[in-house]
């Protein structure tokens, strides 16, 4: 995986002239030519990646595969669902690493604000802005990474204004900002409920099953398919809210070939970093699977309601593409580096991140059991409104193009799990 190189000396890295060999005729050719590389190195050192919801499950993650991979980071999270104390631990795993490596640790900050704070945004990126007074605007900020959103479909059906704002609206005014400041490499958090109803097939999902402009593709068998814009069946507010962003986007890609915009779709990230400092630690009523199976193993709950045992796959139980998260962050510095090298195919790109493979709730809950030796009572209730039977990615778009794949498996992603839990609850 690429990463961006650092000079690693600073100044001394340019040679005198004296010392470089050039013709006779040529003496300055040699020490401009090395004062270009030094000025190129000393910029492309001083680049930076804001991200946004930073101290989050995804983001705190991401963050640290950013800094090991050797980007400066800038981190806006107003820490509505995350805790300061996940930039310590960042900071610690990310010096831990590079100090094992003797290599320097590239700089981390955050900044403690609404990304929708206009005034908190404009003076945060004025101080990275390159003076460029007759060129269009430019930044030491090279990319973004978007995380920062409400993510709880059962809160956006009762709260769909919140999530309209935070996520829709947050979104526009945030890229019209970006835009001012040009900064125009962005990759966004999307998710496999943009798929709505495709879902319900049972069928792999491949990107080209919810587009943004008609599309014509080939399936697996060799058949033509033809598919229109627009969603079909997503049901509820958080889902729309990831379609809406991700229309915004390629309606604004396709509008200015200067923007380059990258949309990740997640399936179900589990796990946590193998140190057990970092982990999936929402503030309020976790909703996902492995958060509650958490709270199950620390008695905090009684029981795992698990939705539906009579779903037509392998026990009955609802199956998912379940992606260590490691894994899942490891595909944003991929979509990074492949977006900053201008090797994208188009400039709006949508990219399943998913392993490929489906495992069902009960298997899941079954691995939990066995590396924690822990009983986890369950109980089947009915299924809940809007759920598929089985979710799992097409992931040969983002092997092929981003030359990332999933390296963990769902036994890493439940030993991390149970580490984090050992280190941080009483268990
Ligand atoms: N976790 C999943 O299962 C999943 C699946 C698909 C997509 N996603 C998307 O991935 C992204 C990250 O998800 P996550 O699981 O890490 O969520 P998370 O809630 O753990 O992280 C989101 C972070 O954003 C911050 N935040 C929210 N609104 C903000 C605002 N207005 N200003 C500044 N900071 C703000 C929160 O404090 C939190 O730290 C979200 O966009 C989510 O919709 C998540």
């Amino acid at each position: 995986m690429d990463s961006p190189q650092r000079s690693t000396s600073g100044l001394s890295d340019l040679q005198s002239p004296a010392e470089t060999y050039t013709p006779d005729t040529d003496a300055s050719v040699g020490y401009e030519e090395n004062l270009r590389t030094f000025l190129e190195n000393l910029q492309f050192e001083e680049q930076y990646i804001l991200v946004t919801g930073g101290l989050g499950f995804i983001g705190s993650h991401t963050t640290l595969e950013l800094l090991k991979a050797n980007y400066n980071v800038i981190v806006v999270d107003n820490m509505s669902n995350s805790y300061q104390e996940v930039f310590d631990r960042v900071h610690l795993l990310a010096s831990r690493y590079h100090e094992s490596r003797g290599s320097r640790m590239p700089s981390l900050q955050i900044h403690n604000h609404d990304f929708q704070d206009c005034v908190m945004l404009r003076a945060l990126l004025k101080q990275f802005e390159l003076s460029t007074r007759w060129e269009p605007p430019r930044s030491k900020i090279s990319g973004v990474i978007h995380f920062a959103a409400h993510k709880s479909v059962e809160e956006s059906i009762r709260q769909p204004l919140k999530y309209y704002s935070n996520n829709v609206t947050g979104l526009v005014n945030f890229v019209s900002i970006l835009e001012e400041f040009g900064i125009k490499n962005f990759i966004f958090s999307s998710s496999a409920t943009v798929y709505g109803t495709a879902a319900n097939s049972g069928a792999p999902l491949r990107e080209e099953y919810c587009v943004h402009s008609k599309e014509t593709f080939h399936e697996e068998n060799g058949d033509e398919r033809a598919v229109e814009s627009g969603c079909v069946g997503i049901t509820n507010p958080y889902g729309r809210t990831k379609w809406m962003c991700e229309a915004i986007l390629a309606d604004l890609a396709a509008s200015d070939p200067s923007w380059t915009v990258v949309a990740l779709r997640y399936f179900n990230p589990i796990g946590c970093d193998p140190s057990g400092l970092l982990g999936e630690d929402p503030r309020g009523t976790p909703t996902n699977l492995l958060p509650v199976v958490v709270n199950v193993i620390t008695g905090q709950i009684p029981e795992l309601k698990v939705f539906g045992d009579d779903w037509d796959t392998i026990d009955g139980t609802a199956v998912r593409d379940f992606i260590h998260v490691t894994d899942l962050a490891r595909g944003h510095i991929a979509a990074l580096s492949t977006a900053l090298k201008g090797e994208l195919q188009t400039n709006f790109r949508t990219f399943n991140l998913g392993t490929g493979y489906g495992h069902s709730v009960m298997e899941v809950v079954n691995v939990m059991e066995s590396v924690s030796s822990r009983n986890i009572p369950r109980k089947a209730v009915s299924r809940r409104q809007g759920d598929v039977g089985s979710c799992v990615a097409v992931a040969k778009r983002s092997d092929q193009e981003l030359h990332w794949r999933t390296e963990k498996s769902l036994q890493d992603a439940c030993a991390d799990t149970w580490n984090f839990l050992k280190l941080n609850r009483t268990v």
